[in-house]
């Protein structure tokens, strides 16, 4: 059975946390504590989950907020890219598979919104923070943002299949998620014919 996927916003602000888990073991992980770690913590409760980690999409406040509160609350390691946040117990690299009881995590190296930043991949979704958006994708004009690295790592997303449901890192659209086939079509940041076209969209 596919791991289940549920889509949490924080107490302020626009980010979405998420908690992945399997339906059999019950083992969880959290996906960017954002500014939801008391939610978090309330649903693993009453869906009677135990935590494995906590991972970051990358090192950004606004998507970190929570760690230190669930962290400090369940002795869970902190899984992230070292490039984003040096200090994570488990490194986070391209190719990665983090397992979950019966299931199993992908893990893609995405930089260009941050030079740490991934995208988790479960069987049937990807958990996208602010690389991809639905409608939109991140800024790459930030510090350690690198808009031709954006580029690359959006075209690596664009080879996944169109089944894959985008859960991404803010709610910037006009729907919490979509399909990767329905960004593929729509999303003007996907539907650049070249490098040059995404520059000019993403920093003009
Ligand atoms: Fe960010």
């Amino acid at each position: 059975m596919a791991l289940q996927v549920v889509q949490i916003s924080g107490e302020r602000g626009d980010n979405f946390s998420y908690l992945v888990f399997c339906d059999r073991s019950r083992q969880a992980m959290i996906i960017d504590s954002s500014f939801a770690a008391e939610q978090l913590l309330a649903e693993l409760e009453a869906r009677q989950l135990e935590l494995v980690m906590v991972a970051n999409t990358h090192g950004h406040r606004d998507h970190t907020a929570g760690n230190d509160r669930v962290i400090g609350a369940t002795g869970v390691p902190l899984a992230a890219h070292h490039a984003d946040i040096p200090l994570a117990q488990i490194p986070l690299h391209n190719g990665q598979t983090l397992s979950l009881g019966d299931g199993q995590v992908e893990v893609l190296h995405t930089p260009g919104h941050s030079p740490g930043s991934v995208v988790f991949r479960t069987d049937d979704a990807i958990i996208t923070g602010d690389t991809l958006f639905i409608s939109r994708c991140g800024r790459a004009d930030l510090p350690g943002g690198d808009v031709e690295r954006l580029y690359h790592s959006l075209q690596k997303l664009m080879l996944l299949p169109d089944e894959l449901t985008v859960f991404p890192g803010h709610d910037y659209g006009p729907t919490p998620t979509a399909t990767l086939g329905q960004e593929k079509q729509t999303n003007p940041f996907l539907l650049c014919p070249d490098l040059d076209s995404f520059i000019a969209l993403r920093m003009g």
